[in-house]
C-alpha cells in the first residue's frame, strides 16, 4: 500500500500521470472514493501520462470514452450501471478484459466484473478518513475541518485561491509537511490517495511509482 496526500487538484492530476506512465495492455485501475473525490482528476492525470491528447471528462452518461493513446485509455464510469447483467448491455466486458488500459471510476457497482489482479486507489476526502487509516499514519488531515467539507469539490468558498490546486509541485512534494502553512485554506483540498495493488505486477507497479512519484506518506 502507498499513500500519498495531494493538496489539491494539480497534485492529484500529477499523482495519476506518474502511474499513466507506468500503465500498459490490460491493466486495470479501479478509482474508488465518494462524489466529488478527484477520480476523474486523477484519469485526466493519468490520461496526460499515457499521451492521451485531448481533454478527458467524466463518462457519467457515456459509461465509457474511449481514448487512443501509447495504448488506448478506456474511461469507465460504472456509477449508473446496477451489477453484472447491466454492465453486459453496454459491453464493459470487452473493455474490462481487452488490450488497453482500463481506469473505471465507481467499480463497486460491477463488482463481478473486476479482474483479481488490478490496482485499487482510493481518494479519501477530509471528512472521509476519521477512522483507521489516517490514525495509523499519524496524519489527521480529516480532524482539521471537519465540518466544513460540504462544498467539498470547488472550495472557492475557501477564500485562499492560492491554497489549492495551484500548487503544482507534486511529484515529491505533494506528500508534504506544508500542511501546517495552509491550515485554513488547503483542507478541502486535501485527498488522501491510497494505491492498494492486487497481484504481483500492481506491486511492482506501485514500486515504481514510489520511485517515480516520491516515497508516499
Ligand atoms: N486534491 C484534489 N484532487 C482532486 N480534485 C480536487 C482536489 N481538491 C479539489 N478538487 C476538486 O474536486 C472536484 C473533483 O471532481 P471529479 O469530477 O474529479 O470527482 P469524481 O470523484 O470523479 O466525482 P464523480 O463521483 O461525480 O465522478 C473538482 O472540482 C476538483 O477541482
Ligand atoms: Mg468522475
Amino acid at each position: 500500500m502507498l499513500v500519498y496526500r495531494a493538496s489539491g487538484p494539480n497534485d492529484t492530476r500529477r499523482l495519476g500521470e506518474a502511474l499513466g506512465k507506468l500503465l500498459g495492455p490490460g491493466d486495470v485501475v479501479c478509482l474508488d472514493g465518494r462524489l466529488g473525490a478527484g477520480k476523474t482528476v486523477f484519469v485526466q492525470g493519468v490520461a496526460a501520462g499515457m499521451g492521451v491528447r485531448g481533454r478527458v471528462t467524466s463518462p457519467t452518461f457515456t459509461i465509457i470514452h474511449e481514448h487512443p493513446g501509447r495504448v488506448p485509455l478506456y474511461h469507465i464510469d460504472a456509477y449508473r450501471l446496477d451489477g453484472a447483467p447491466d454492465a453486459a448491455t453496454v459491453g464493459i466486458e470487452d473493455y474490462v478484459y481487452g488490450s488497453g488500459a482500463v481506469a473505471i471510476e465507481w467499480p463497486e457497482r460491477i463488482r463481478e466484473l473486476l479482474p483479481e489482479e488490478r490496482l485499487d486507489v482510493e481518494i479519501m476526502m477530509p471528512a472521509d478518513g476519521d477512522g483507521g487509516r489516517e490514525d495509523a499514519r499519524g496524519h489527521r488531515s480529516g480532524g482539521r475541518r471537519v465540518g466544513g467539507n460540504e462544498s467539498e469539490s470547488d472550495g472557492e468558498s475557501e477564500s485562499d485561491s492560492e491554497g489549492e490546486g495551484e500548487g503544482e509541485d507534486v511529484s515529491e512534494g505533494e506528500c508534504g509537511d506544508e500542511s501546517d502553512s495552509e491550515d485554513e485554506g488547503a483542507s478541502d483540498h486535501t485527498r488522501e490517495i491510497v494505491f492498494s495493488p492486487r497481484g504481483e505486477r500492481f506491486r511492482r507497479m506501485v514500486e515504481e511509482l514510489r520511485a517515480l512519484a516520491g516515497p508516499g506518506d
